[in-house]
This record gives structure tokens, C-alpha cells and sequence, in this order.
């Protein structure tokens, strides 16, 4: 089966890096069409994917685009239908793995006469998108997908609040190869070199940065933390959010916490990053969709305090696999830290118990046979209609 995935972004986020697997599972047979180029061309290159970026002017639709704006941006992606309907001829079926590429792979899959699938890997709510947003993903999807892959029960749950059918719509999760995040080296004496980290309590937050990922959440927890405890912020802004990191700059020098606070960028060294940390924090403010994050720190065998809303509370059980914390509320949060720092043997003990479960229940093997009999599935039924 010959598969054409779709993605609109050139960086590496959470949906990349998924696609990745997914698309490594279907190399021989597959093509990554992208609309911009970038880390994410490059990652899929040096992992044997084929890739073509298609060549067209920086598109300007945001999450939070009105009508107008939302208007002029479908017009803009108009151009690059042509070409998918030209390639898609030889596939079996397009998979749009992004809201703009659900646009474009809707209008390709009508031309072209191909099933689509729709990897959904957003909460389509108010606090994510704008009204016009969810609009055209749920009209679209409803009116072109013959399947909808959700990457957790709260993504498809928003899906069908929004409007969505709730026939098209299966959950499958983000697999993960566990191997590749266990027994790794802690890098602990480098990046105190490096990066003058004290040594202490050594709390990570791995996410790009955005105010819905909440890293001010974890910094406005630090001061009510003794001197011992230490943030390492890994990541960077990677769709146009400077003025946020800007506004975390200007926040940890008000508070004094210039030592405490310590930004690494953006990293590929992520599994022996957090292994040398003590605890993993996830902050989001708003309802997480999936948050490879956590399952990544559970294989890395770092406890993990996380924000309970959105996908998050289908990935820990509290006080069993991790911590769960009422989002944006950092004395809670502060809280939390410390009881989990005072506690070594706990800590250890929810480490190893969540090590096992995520490793039992997100293997990437499992992932893929469940998406490609699917798509198997998909296929049949719309050939033989
Ligand atoms: N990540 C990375 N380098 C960094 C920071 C994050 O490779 O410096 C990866 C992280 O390991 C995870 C992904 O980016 O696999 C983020 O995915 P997640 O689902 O947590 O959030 P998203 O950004 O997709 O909303
Ligand atoms: C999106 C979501 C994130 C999820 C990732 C992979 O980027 O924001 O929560 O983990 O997709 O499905």
C-alpha cells in the first residue's frame, strides 16, 4: 500500500516527530510531501523517508485566524493541490497529519479520487483555535476523511464536541521504541560545565516554547523551591513565539532566579537529557492533546509531574506511573516538586512502575500494525466502492 503523508510544517514538533515513525514504518512505499523545508526535510532524509518540500511563498494561516484571514490562507494553499492531485495519482491514499495539510489533502483527495485520513493531533477547542478553525477542520473532516486517527480519547472527545462524526474517528496512541531511551548516559558533569548548572534538584521541562506550554507556570513555581532546586528549560520557540522566551527572560530576572533557571535550546540529545534530571515537569495550560513529553521521561526513567487536563490523564495515574497537578497553578505545582523531592524511594519506585507501563502500552510495533491496518481497511473499502 502506498501511502502520500502530508505536513504543513518545516520544524520538528510533536506531530513531526511522530509522522517520523509512522513514515519509516512505510519508507519503501511512502512519500512525505511538506510545505516548507527545514529540521523536519532534513530529520526525514537522514532517516530514509523520502521527502519533497513543494516550493511555494511562507503561508500565513495561524490557530487563531478569522474568516478574512482564514480566506485569503486557503487561497494560498490552493496552489500546491495541483501538485499533490498530479503525485497522489500513484498512492493508495493521502494522510494529512496537520490541520493545513487537511485542507489541501481534502480538496487533492476529491480531484484525485483517493481516500484521505486525517491524523488529528489537536484539541479542537476554543482555548486551542479560533472559531473558523475548528469550522473547517470539522467540515472537512465530516465531508472528506473516510478516517479520522485521534492520538488520544480527550483529542477525539473534543473532536466530536465540535461537531465531528463520531464513526470516523479511532484512537490510537504515539508509539515509542523504548530502547532508544533506556541506559543512557547522564550527561549531569557536562551540562554543569556547560551551562553552570548547580548541583541539587534538577527539574527538566522539554516542550518548544509557548505560552500554552507553560513554561512561566514552572518558573513562578521556583520561588516557592529551596536554593537546591534547579529548571532546565529544553526547547525553543519554533513557530514565531520570541517575545514569550523574551517574557520567561524578564520574569526569572525579576525574581532573582538568574542561576537557577538555565535554558539549553533546542536539543536531539533528549533521552540522556533526561536522564539527568531528577524530575520531569510538564506545564501546559491548556489541555494537552497527547505529550510524547511524558512518555518519553516515563521510558527515560524520570518521574514525571504533569498537568491533569486533555490526553495527560490517559498516560499517568496519579501517585501510580506520576504526579498530576491542577494546570496553571504553580504553588500546587511547587508543592508537588517538593514532597516528590523529599521522597528518593517513591520517586524511584513510580520511575520504575512507569517505565513498565509505557513501555507495555506505547510500543511504536504496535502503533504502526494499528495504523496500517487501517489504512488497509480504508483502502479496500474505498476501492471496492
Ligand atoms: N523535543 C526535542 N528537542 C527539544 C525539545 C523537545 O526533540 O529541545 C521533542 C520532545 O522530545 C518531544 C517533542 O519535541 O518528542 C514534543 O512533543 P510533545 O508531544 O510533547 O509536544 P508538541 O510540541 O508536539 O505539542
Ligand atoms: C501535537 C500535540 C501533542 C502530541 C503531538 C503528537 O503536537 O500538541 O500533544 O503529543 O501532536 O501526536
Amino acid at each position: 500500500m502506498k501511502v502520500l503523508f502530508l505536513d504543513q510544517s518545516g520544524q520538528l514538533g510533536g506531530a513531526e516527530l511522530s509522522l517520523t515513525d509512522v513514515a519509516k514504518h512505510f519508507r519503501d512505499q511512502g512519500l512525505v510531501y511538506l510545505f516548507e523545508d527545514g529540521p523536519f526535510a532534513a530529520k526525514l532524509t537522514a532517516e530514509r523517508v523520502p521527502c519533497k518540500v513543494l516550493q511555494r511563498p511562507r503561508l500565513s494561516i495561524s490557530k487563531d485566524s478569522g474568516l478574512l484571514q482564514g480566506l485569503l490562507s486557503i487561497r494560498q494553499l490552493l496552489p500546491l493541490v495541483g501538485e499533490v492531485v498530479k503525485t497522489a495519482q500513484t498512492y493508495d491514499v493521502i494522510y494529512a497529519n496537520t490541520q493545513k495539510a487537511l485542507v489541501v489533502g481534502a480538496i487533492a483527495s476529491i480531484l484525485a479520487r483517493k481516500p484521505l485520513v486525517y491524523h488529528l493531533r489537536d484539541i479542537l477547542s476554543a482555548e486551542h483555535f479560533s472559531q473558523m478553525n475548528r469550522r473547517v477542520a470539522i467540515t472537512l473532516a465530516n465531508m472528506c476523511a473516510t478516517l479520522v486517527i485521534a492520538n488520544s480519547q480527550a483529542t477525539r472527545q473534543a473532536f466530536m464536541d465540535a461537531g465531528g462524526s463520531p464513526q470516523r474517528i479511532k484512537v490510537v496512541y504515539n508509539g515509542f521504541e523504548p530502547d532508544q531511551y533506556q541506559g543512557q548516559p547522564p550527561l549531569r558533569t557536562v551540562l554543569q560545565q556547560q551551562h553552570a548548572i548547580q548541583e541539587g534538584f534538577w527539574i527538566g521541562h522539554f516542550s518548544r516554547f509557548s505560552p500554552w506550554k507553560g513554561q512561566h507556570v514552572l518558573v513562578d513555581a521556583l520561588q516557592y523551591l529551596g536554593e537546591e532546586a534547579q529548571v532546565l528549560l529544553v526547547g525553543k520557540a519554533l513557530f514565531g513565539e520570541d517575545d514569550y522566551v523574551q517574557f520567561l527572560q524578564a520574569k526569572m530576572q525579576d525574581y532573582g532566579l538568574q542561576d537557577r533557571v538555565h535554558f539549553l535550546g533546542f536539543r536531539s540529545d533528549i533521552p540522556a537529557l533526561m536522564a539527568s534530571c531528577d524530575l520531569v515537569a510538564h506545564t501546559s495550560t491548556s489541555p494537552e492533546p497527547f505529550g510524547r513529553v511524558i512518555i518519553e521521561a516515563m521510558l527515560a526513567g524520570c518521574p514525571v509531574v504533569a498537568a491533569k487536563a486533555g490526553g495527560v490523564t490517559e498516560l499517568i495515574e496519579h501517585g501510580k506511573t506520576g504526579w498530576l497537578c491542577p494546570p496553571n497553578n504553580p504553588q500546587k505545582l511547587a508543592q508537588m516538586i517538593g514532597e516528590c523531592q523529599r521522597q528518593p524511594q517513591l520517586r524511584q519506585q513510580i520511575a520504575d512502575q512507569a517505565r513498565v507501563q509505557a513501555s507495555q502500552t506505547f510500543s511504536l510495533e504496535h502503533t504502526n500494525q494499528t495504523i496500517s491496518g487501517l489504512l488497509q481497511q480504508h483502502v479496500r473499502r474505498s476501492t471496492s466502492s
